[in-house]
């Protein structure tokens, strides 16, 4: 979700600020750019798209030269407001200042009305913009640039690291860490380098400080200071660390693998798919306008994988919250079976890569045929977003690992969200399940959250789990849809065979393979249906299929137990039992010795049919 750069130094400043965010590229690509004063020249360059047209930008002009003073600030860009062009490209540029951003500015839209009441103009969509002017508009009162950047990161809500350097202050970045990662960094050589995570500072610096939200302060040439609280002037004491030398593991931040990081970070990451759009009243999706869905009396869905049970997620929140009906359909089905197409419907198409042929090409048909198109996708200016009318982005950051996590943990919170949108504009919700759902949403992240005794318990589990004939995933409503993501995840990677079943549905055929090599996962929620599905597992015990409940309460006649968390909604409990069957299937993998970001025969695009 965005990264950003800083440098002050001796150095071929341009050849460092680029560097870092090649590293940094993983978080977004739609853009890029750099400012930077050398020996008291100011000078800054953006390009559309990867760092390499950047570069290409700057080829003409590099001059690989030490400098007597240089300092400077770089983004690589991840679009939440406004398209990948250059004018919503960082740094953005005031009269005097520069500014780069990674998160969100929550109240951007007032901050901006009140600028440009001020006589303040706007070039870019961005919500960053609002702080470089801010920032002006205050020292042009203030006259002293510390207290001018004080005050302007007191008015920010929302999520945000960010670079300022400025005319007025030519031998400073001012920074401040809230919410969204930054580590600042030091060499021998009386260099300072800052960046969102520590890949880029790997190799040019010897110790580094990840800074804690709230931390603002200033670098010089011969110095830092640190200040506690967002914008005061209470010197903070930080410790510095020693950086590590390997690259890849400070990628995966420490983890073994892509998938660990982002099943981990899946708590963190729907907090960002949430922010701005979720309020005490209503679901706020900037991106479309309010009467887009008046005149749709059907929503069609296609998508493929991980994608799709999101969808068949999303089917239960629609028909229960929005009651609307709605069909879902495997992308590549959908395309040649000779859909139903009226115009009265909407289609969505969801991917995380927005690339996934048999999707786009379902979406090109609903388009061809006259339905409005939407797109719920993570990646900007991919094909399907640059193709349906509308999209809503997923905000989950690249994911690496070919098994998606979070790209399905916030499809699901981006459905749940939309489900209350039209339940809200076509009336079908009241105010108080309105107020409920909405208190549940905000809480859905710490359901996300990955418990050490859960994934210890994961990792002794999967021992005893690697024999047998198969896995059945067993859940009912919408806990089937998660018990065939569970199984997917473990069949991805594990290449042990694993199906997901509505628990209701085995006694009709399935219950036919139990016996003691039968493996069962129970996902037995204590919020709906509980007794219901308590039966079902008892008949597969009945006749002897090895079962492992995952649950809030104990349920001793299974053979194993995972504790889930309990909550207030029936999701907080498909949230935590969707982290547990991402986990025991890593653990899995891990044991029987695959490659657990990459496994064999698959891709994490596919672009073919
Ligand atoms: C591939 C991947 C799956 C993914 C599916 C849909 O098969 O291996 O993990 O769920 O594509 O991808 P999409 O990018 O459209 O969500």
């Amino acid at each position: 979700m965005c990264g950003i750069v800083g440098y002050i130094g001796k150095k071929d400043i341009d050849g460092i600020l680029i560097d870092g965010l090649k590293e940094l590229e993983y978080r977004g690509y739609d853009s890029a750019g750099i400012a930077t004063i050398k020996d008291g020249d100011f000078s800054e360059y953006k390009a559309v798209g990867k760092i390499k047209n950047l570069e290409a930008k700057m080829a003409q002009t590099k001059d690989d030269k030490s400098y007597n003073s240089a300092l400077g600030i770089g983004h690589t860009r991840w679009a939440t407001h406004g398209k990948p062009t250059e004018l919503n490209a960082h740094p953005h540029i005031g009269d005097y200042s520069y500014v780069v951003h990674n998160g969100i500015i929550e109240n951007y839209k007032e901050l901006k009305d009140e600028l440009v009441s001020c006589g303040k103009t706007f070039v870019s969509q961005t919500d960053t913009e609002v702080v470089v002017h801010m920032f002006e508009y205050y020292f042009d009162k203030l006259q002293v640039a510390k207290d001018a950047f004080d005050k302007t990161i007191t008015r920010l809500k929302g999520a945000y690291s960010i670079l300022l350097i400025s005319k007025v202050a030519p031998t400073n970045i001012f920074f401040i860490k809230h919410g969204s990662p930054l580590a600042i960094a030091k060499s021998k050589d009386k260099e300072f380098f800052i960046a969102s995570s520590e890949t880029p500072l790997i190799g040019v610096a010897t110790k580094v400080t990840h800074l804690e939200d709230g931390t603002s302060g200033v670098i010089n040439q011969q110095n830092i200071e640190f200040f506690e609280n967002s914008g005061s002037n209470k010197i903070k004491n930080i410790k510095w660390q020693e950086l590590p030398t390997s690259k890849l593991s400070a990628q995966k931040d420490g983890y073994r693998f892509f998938m660990e990081k982002e099943t981990y970070e899946q708590s963190d990451v729907i907090a960002d798919t949430m922010m701005g759009r979720i309020s005490d009243e209503k679901i706020v999706f900037d991106e479309i306008d309010e009467n887009f869905f008046e005149n749709i009396n059907h929503i069609q869905i296609c998508a493929c994988g991980t994608s799709y049970h999101a969808a068949l997620t999303g089917q239960y929140l629609f028909e229960r919250l929005a009651k609307i009906p709605i069909s879902i359909e495997v992308a590549s089905e959908f395309r040649y079976k000779q859909p139903l197409l009226q115009k009265s419907s909407l289609f969505i198409a969801i991917s995380q890569s927005g690339e996934t042929a048999d999707t786009l090409e379902a979406l090109k048909m609903a388009k061809k045929a006259g339905l409005t198109t939407l797109c719920i996708c993570n990646v900007d200016n991919s094909s399907m977003t640059r193709f349906a009318d509308k999209t809503i982005l997923l905000r989950a950051g690249i994911e690496k690992a070919v098994a998606s996590t979070k790209a399905f943990s916030t499809q699901v919170v981006v459905l749940w969200m939309m489900s209350l949108y039209i339940g809200k504009t076509k009336n079908t919700i009241n105010k108080t399940t309105l107020k409920n759902e909405l208190k549940a949403l905000k809480q859905t992240p710490k359901y996300l959250l990955v418990d050490d005794k859960m994934h210890q318990k994961c990792q002794r589990l999967s021992k005893r789990y690697l024999h047998g004939h198969g896995f059945f995933f067993i859940g009912r409503d919408i806990f089937y849809p998660l018990s065939l993501e569970g199984a997917l995840k473990l069949k991805e990677i594990s290449y042990i065979h694993a199906q997901g079943y509505p628990a209701g549905e085995m006694k009709h055929g399935p219950i036919a393979l139990a016996d003691e090599k039968l493996f069962t996962i129970a996902l037995m929620p204590q919020s709906l249906l509980a007794d219901k599905v308590r039966s079902n597992v008892q008949e597969l015990i009945a006749r002897d299929s090895v079962v492992l409940a995952l649950s809030p309460q104990t349920f001793e006649l299974a053979d194993d137990f995972i504790q889930t968390k309990a909550g207030e909604h029936y999701m907080h409990e498909f949230f935590s039992m969707l982290v547990v069957l991402q986990i025991f299937s890593m653990e899995l993998s891990i044991r029987v010795g695959n490659d657990v970001d990459m496994p064999r025969n698959l891709a994490k695009s596919v672009t073919v049919e």
